[in-house]
């Protein structure tokens, strides 16, 4: 998730795009660039980490014009640097461009255009697209973007200049959100609304598809099918911080709701339901390392601990592959026992979580195979692995993590299923039907959202309870702990995650009439199981809250409330189960006026032991 900011008009248009893209930081930071057309010629400047060196960069050597395109990128493909930073040109510096998005047939294309591979300065995919465009730019910018981009499979928001066209800026969108701002003779293009506040709340929100040609007095937007269309120009009337949030009060309630896309993200071009078939080029991991694995550790923290929990259930049912959780501090001071067929898998959203990080590099002196599992690309974790598969969930700001589970659990299933197809563990009707299962969760989890509020009135009947109580099952067990730690850690209420099976060995004790119990009883071969303690529980005055599957009926007459989700393979439940639990503790804690986003005594990323 990166950004993208573009000018044509009367200002200096560097002053404008480094003022647009300091209100899209939050989209991400790793780096950052900018690119102008003066004198017939590009310049472009661009700087590794906060844009604030690329600020420094530009005081230094300062440069203007009044055509401008930068971007603060998010890296996903090729790590952070100033080689990697957006924006990027053809070799002969004529065409450049700013990219938020994956392009998957990246590789492929860099092979067709067999140019000398010299030519291509950096890792990234979106540098393969410059080329693209220059390869067909006769002398029409816009034809040229528009050929290049029939030969794209992924998702773009894109801002194009040339150097022999120096009034014009192309856009275009495809599943990832692009606007243009509405001036006086001038316009502008952004990621985010953000961005252009300052300078126009005229805004035009562009649709998959579209393709745009841009100039201080003109606007002209063509569809998918080439037709010249006038899209509505909206009026914005947000205030800049509420636009940061994309009008969500919170950044933890935003990146809730960006999950369908941000899980789209994370599988689009690593599974392919129909054919059955998963890619996962970036995981080194061949056939037979996959059959000589003798047997799995899980290590990481937190959220990211429960996240290994859940695809323990995966790598053993799925590939038959013995699999150990250990929580990170744990791990690196038990001297676990490890030899080169182990592989250890780290899990980490921000790949600089110490203790991971310090579990990883003993696994590696015992020479096991290590993956990482991160969502920030060149992190210390995703460096000291061999093999790296990237969450593709951007930034997440919230401390709480909501997003980056679901795009570890995403993760997590695409390899299991990889390593089962490798290991013909599993057949491929199961394997096509768990992918097809993955592929539906989107729409699933987007469809559940529509009814947040129906989470939010339950909050508000238990936001004064001092304890809560979280059961769940075999593979939703994790997911009872993941419930009870998202409330933890934003409304400092006690709530403790148990295996519901444990009840009978202690935790009945505390069941009376005060403490809510939040129990997990979606479809499952252990739904009967769940259910008796529920039944236990009442009997001795317990309030119970169910998450429950569609279209059950018997438990709302077991439960005092009951929140229904769309129903899954038990398997993929953990991904739809723990939705209303972040929700129930967002809402909680938003009720006790607690700061959701930063909880006291919480950091986003625990560098230290
Ligand atoms: C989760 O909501 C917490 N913020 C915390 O437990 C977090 O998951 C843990 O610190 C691990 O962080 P990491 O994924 O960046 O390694």
């Amino acid at each position: 998730m990166c950004g993208i900011v573009g000018y044509v008009g009367k200002k200096n248009a560097v002053e404008v795009v480094l003022k647009g893209l300091k209100k899209l930081e939050y989209r991400g930071y790793d780096s950052a660039g900018i690119a102008l057309v003066h004198n017939n010629l590009l310049h472009i400047r661009r700087s590794v980490g906060k844009l604030c060196n690329l600020v420094e960069n530009i005081k230094k050597t300062p440069i203007s014009s009044n055509i401008s395109i930068g971007h603060t990128r998010w890296a996903t493909h090729g790590r952070p640097s100033e080689n990697n930073a957006h924006p990027h040109t053809d070799a002969t510096n004529s065409v450049v461009i700013v990219h938020n998005g994956i392009i998957e047939n990246y590789a492929e294309l860099k092979d067709q255009l067999k140019e000398n591979l010299k030519d291509f300065k950096s890792e990234t995919d979106t540098e393969v697209l410059a080329h693209l465009i220059k390869k067909y730019y006769k002398d029409n910018l816009f034809t040229a973007v528009k050929e290049a981009l029939s030969k794209i499979k992924g998702s773009y928001a894109l801002g194009v200049m040339c150097k022999d066209d120096p009034d014009t800026i192309i856009c275009a969108k495809q599943d990832a959100p692009l606007i243009i701002g509405v001036g006086e003779k001038e316009n502008f293009i952004a990621s985010d609304i953000p961005a252009l506040l300052s300078y126009t709340r005229n805004m035009i929100f562009l649709e998959d598809g579209d393709i745009a040609k841009i100039t201080k007095d003109k606007i002209v937007i063509y569809d998918k099918n080439g037709n010249e269309q006038n899209r509505e120009i909206k009026n914005i009337q947000w205030d800049p911080l509420l636009a940061e949030k994309a009008g969500y009060k919170h950044f933890m309630l935003k990146e809730i709701f960006e999950q369908p896309r941000t899980i789209e993200d994370t599988l689009r071009g690593r599974i392919y339901p129909n054919e059955g078939k998963i890619h996962v080029e970036e995981v080194k991991l061949s056939k037979e390392d996959i059959k000589n694995i003798s047997n799995i550790y899980i290590v990481a923290c937190g959220t990211s601990y429960h996240a290994g929990l859940v695809s323990k259930f995966l790598f053993e049912n799925f590939a038959n592959i013995p699999t150990e959780v250990d929580i990170a501090s744990e791990f690196r001071y038990r001297n676990p026992i490890l030899n080169e067929k182990t592989l250890v898998i780290a899990i980490s959203q921000s790949g600089e979580t110490a203790d991971t990080l310090a579990a990883l590099k003993l696994a590696k002196g015992r020479n096991c195979q290590i993956l990482a599992v991160c969502n920030v690309v060149g992190s210390s974790i995703s460096r000291e692995a061999k093999h790296v598969f990237y969450t593709h969930c951007g930034i997440e700001i919230g401390v709480a993590s909501t997003k980056a589970f679901t795009g570890q659990l995403i993760a997590l299933y695409i390899l299991a299923l990889d390593f089962a197809s490798k290991k013909e563990s599993l057949n491929k009707e199961d394997i096509k039907r768990y992918l097809k299962e993955l592929w539906e969760i989107p729409v699933k989890i987007s469809k559940f959202l529509k009814n947040a509020q129906e989470v939010n009135k339950i909050a508000k009947l238990f936001d004064r309870k001092k304890d809560f109580l979280y059961l769940g099952r075999h593979i939703n067990y994790p997911v009872a702990l993941e419930g009870a730690l998202k409330l933890k850690e934003i409304s400092y209420i006690h709530a403790e995650g148990y295996a519901a099976g444990e009840m009978k060995h202690g935790p009945i004790a505390l069941i009376d009439e005060v403490m809510p119990i939040v129990a997990i009883v979606t479809d499952s071969r252990v739904y009967s199981k769940i259910v008796s303690n529920i039944e236990e529980a009442k009997a001795r005055g317990a309030i119970i809250i169910a998450i429950v599957s569609l279209n059950n009926k018997e438990i709302s007459t077991k439960s005092d409330y009951v929140i229904y989700v769309p129903q899954t393979d038990e398997f993929i439940s953990p991904l739809m189960s723990v939705i209303p639990l972040q929700l129930l503790a967002y809402y909680i804690a938003v009720n006790l006026g607690c700061d959701v986003d930063q909880p006291r005594n919480l950091a986003k990323s625990v560098t230290v032991e």
